[in-house]
């Protein structure tokens, strides 16, 4: 990335970077070789039949095999182009599961990052060469649209839903990260860049780190707002000394659960009081720590209050990285 250089095409460093690139100039080179076609036809029959020619004037009848060959003819070519269009989509939804998860919350105007160590920075997102990595995206205010010109991707960033972006960067170097959505006056400054370093230079940088990882995070806001004392396996004796005074919020008789248990929920389909099921995944953790009554477990009383307002964006990521935390050290609720 040098500003002072006019790059007419970005450069590609990302894994999927020169896979999109030969679709675009596919797609290029045949709506280019159709368009000079036609546009040669244009002028051959303005000479061909301009109003001084002699040329051959009678109606044209309809001809069923020319008409067969142009319906047909293009027919593999939209097919091709769909089935490799889509194979590469499919690709850019399905981040490989070993994905480094980088979490990101975007405002008026900049782009906030948060590492696995918990390292978080703005505007500047350092990642490691040969390392997919996922980013799990949300915004607090209004539509902002991720976007890497050097990786081939962009995504949106919307307001109360999470979206998600994976790159596997290979190439080292800094690239430009542009917001790509109209999002106020400051939208065309809600500028950052994605520093890609070696792996060894990545660790090097990790490792003047003050940040807490964010499921350790989340973990003191789940202590923080007592949320074991429903959500534990089995009600807590620990909890009990700690609860004295808070009345109406008493626990509840021993091996009565009042709330579905979170220790290996991540990921698992749930059963709903109406008979539907639901995937526990980010979007529906959130959900329901927000507005708990929206989709409620079977089996469990709607008492769960809504955290509306008490948690910003970044709480509800470390929450949920907690709630993760506990199904990959095979599931003991703090
Ligand atoms: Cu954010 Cu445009």
């Amino acid at each position: 990335m040098k500003d002072a250089d006019f790059q007419l095409f970005p450069d590609a460093a990302s894994t999927v970077a020169s896979r999109v690139d030969a679709l675009f100039w596919f797609l290029t080179f045949l709506t280019m070789v159709l368009s000079l076609l036609i546009a040669g036809l244009i002028v051959y029959f303005s000479v061909k039949y301009r109003r001084s020619s002699t040329a051959d004037r009678t109606p044209y009848r309809a001809d069923t095999r020319l008409e067969l060959i142009w319906i047909i003819g293009p027919l593999p070519i939209l097919f091709y182009i769909f089935f490799w269009s889509a194979t590469l989509f499919f690709e850019l939804r399905r981040p490989p599961a070993d994905s480094m998860q980088v979490a990101v919350v975007a405002r008026q105007w900049m782009w906030k990052f948060q590492h696995p160590s918990g390292k978080r920075e703005i505007d500047v997102l350092h990642v490691p060469i040969h390392r997919p990595v996922q980013l799990t995206m949300i915004s607090q205010d209004v539509i902002h649209s991720f976007y890497v010109p050097a990786f081939r991707v962009k995504q949106d960033v919307l307001p109360g839903r999470y979206t998600t972006v994976w790159f596997e960067p290979d190439k080292v170097g800094e690239y430009h990260l542009f917001c790509a959505e109209y999002c106020g006056t400051n939208h065309s400054r809600m500028v950052g860049r994605i520093v890609v370093m070696s792996q060894a230079d990545y660790e090097a940088w990790l490792s003047n780190d003050t940040g807490q990882p964010p499921q350790v995070a989340g973990m003191q806001l789940f202590e923080k707002f007592r949320c074991a004392s429903c959500h534990g396996s089995s009600p807590s004796p620990r909890y009990a000394g700690e609860r004295d005074g808070v009345r109406g919020f008493e626990l509840s008789e021993p091996g009565i659960q009042r709330g579905p248990p979170l220790a290996g929920i991540f990921g698992r389909d749930i059963p709903l009081v109406d008979g539907r099921t639901v995937t526990a995944d980010e979007a529906y953790l959130r959900e329901s720590i927000l507005r708990p009554q929206a989709k409620l477990v079977a089996g469990f009383p709607p008492i769960m209050p809504s955290y509306e307002g008490q948690l910003s964006e970044e709480n509800i990521l470390e929450l949920i990285a907690h709630i993760k935390s506990l199904q990959a050290e095979g599931g003991t609720p703090p």
